[in-house]
């Protein structure tokens, strides 16, 4: 985990807050049209038909609103939700654990179920087919196999790399949903919301600079409201002004796209040294100090999204936005 105020990744104090923060019902969750309108449907059919909603896959890149939805999903079947994670569920017998504690109807979140060791996953497959599992009790010649039945349940299953999931165990949703980064103008109602929830005031073009450094996503939206908030109860009178906004974002050296430093210095790196490229994610590791993992999964995803950066069978390279955006000459 990093400690960018601009990063995907959460925080407990972003956990503590988006907790308390979380919408409720599909009615109040904002953005994600698409996955909200088909979920409504099936979770509307299922009531009608008196059934478990079918297994749900939710999958993109960090921040944007799984686990919210994964709540929601439980709360509009009127059920239970609980909770674990891939790298949490070591054994078979965890599972087994998890699966036997449930109650009928309950939705079973797994968070980053793409880490799931392939021995549990085994398992799983019975459980989401069948509602059963298969368990072997001993060893050797005296070990003998029991079949145990489930409560049907729904499984929820969260994850960033939708990739790296076996296709057994993908193939074995009902549902699947790809959330997309937020426009701004749906962060900005989010930041509003917030706003709301935390009983602060916020001018509208201060909620739009906010959103237009989230780097599409709520919880960064939400993480720089804060900030900015509490320049704002400091400096000022408590009000989130268009003013107090600009200056604290700046102070949090957040740039008008939610650049920070660190992709200052991957950039610059690569202009400078590299005369913009290609050049190879490990050279660029080496040159700023930084793993070259971490640039692929936390700093790169971003600045590929906007086409600041471009992977190229020869390395990496900047574009023509990536010099403009910095106020510098493209070269030939
Ligand atoms: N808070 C964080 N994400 C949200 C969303 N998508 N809708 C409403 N509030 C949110």
């Amino acid at each position: 985990m990093d400690d960018r105020l601009v990063s995907f990744d959460s925080t407990l104090e972003d956990e503590a807050i988006e907790f308390s923060l979380r919408p409720q019902t599909l009615e109040q969750y904002i953005g994600q049209d698409k996955v909200k309108h088909n979920l409504k449907v099936f979770i509307e059919a299922a009531k009608l038909r008196n059934e478990t909603l079918d297994h749900c896959l939710l999958y993109g890149p960090p921040g944007l609103g799984k686990t919210t939805l994964a709540t929601i999903i439980a709360n509009e079947m009127e059920v239970q939700i609980r909770t674990t994670s891939g790298p949490a569920i070591e054994r078979p017998g965890d599972l087994a654990a998890v699966l036997t504690a449930l109650e009928p109807g309950d939705v079973l979140f797994i968070d980053e179920i793409h880490r799931l060791h392939r021995s549990v996953e085994e398992v799983l497959y019975s459980a989401m087919e069948d509602f059963c599992l298969d368990i072997v009790i001993g060893k050797g010649p005296s070990a003998r196999s029991v079949r145990v039945d489930l409560p049907p349940f729904t499984l929820v299953g969260a994850t960033t790399r939708v990739g790296m999931l076996s296709a057994p165990l993908r193939d074995r949703f009902g549902v699947l949903s790809r959330l997309e980064y937020y426009t701004t103008e749906q962060l900005a109602e989010i930041v509003e919301r917030t706003a709301d929830v935390f009983s602060i005031g916020i001018e509208r073009e201060a909620a739009g600079e906010v959103s237009r450094r989230a780097r599409g996503t709520p919880r960064v939206a939400n993480r720089l409201l804060r900030r900015v908030r509490d320049f704002a109860q400091v400096k000022g009178d408590g009000f989130i002004s268009y003013g107090i906004t600009e200056m604290a974002l700046e102070l949090l050296q957040v740039d008008r796209l939610g650049l920070d430093h660190i992709d200052h210095k991957l950039l610059m790196g690569i202009i400078e040294r590299f005369r913009g490229g290609p050049v190879g994610v490990e050279t660029i590791a080496a040159s700023i100090g930084e793993e070259s993992h971490t640039i692929e999964d936390v700093y790169e995803p971003y600045l590929l999204q906007i086409g600041f950066l471009q992977r190229t069978p020869r390395g990496r390279i900047v574009t023509p936005h990536t010099y403009e955006h910095f106020g510098m000459q493209v070269p030939e």
